[in-house]
């Protein structure tokens, strides 16, 4: 299949997968789990972190991309995200601000596996969810 992650590919989606009983999400009951594989060849994930003021919450993409981060690696080499219930076939998709916050670390080519706790569901590219996209390229002089 076109789209089979790589073999690498799987520990990450099995981190997103259980990353989703991390979750601190009280308010939507909506438990979404991520993980990144960074240029070390290391996996970082996180879960979404809700607050009482809505606004303030985190997503999972944000909260593994910060592991990351902290960890040393600057590069995103794949993603997984996990969310939805077993079977529902919905795509849980990174939201608007979490696809920049992949754009900064990932090449356009970067797969984004979409999964539910069963597992895999669709692949895309970072360059299907964000076409045209602003990077940091675009500030070099
Ligand atoms: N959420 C994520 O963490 N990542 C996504 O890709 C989609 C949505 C979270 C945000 C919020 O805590 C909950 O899911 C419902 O929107």
């Amino acid at each position: 299949m076109e789209n089979a992650p790589k073999d690498a590919e799987r520990a990450l989606i099995e981190a997103a997968v259980a990353a989703m009983a991390k979750a601190y999400a009280p308010y939507s009951k909506f438990h979404v789990g991520a993980a990144v594989l960074g240029e070390s060849g290391r996996i970082f994930a996180g879960a979404n972190v809700e607050n009482a003021a809505y606004p303030v919450s985190n997503c999972a993409e944000a909260s593994a991309i910060a592991a990351m981060i902290f960890a040393g690696d600057r590069r995103i080499e794949a993603v997984a995200v996990a969310g939805g219930k077993t079977g529902d076939g919905t795509l849980c998709t990174p939201c608007g601000a979490c696809r920049q916050r992949l754009r900064e670390f990932g090449a356009p080519d970067l797969r984004i596996h979409i999964c539910g706790p069963e597992g895999l569901r669709r692949t895309f590219t970072l360059q299907e969810l964000l076409p045209h996209s602003f990077g940091p390229d675009n500030l070099e002089a």
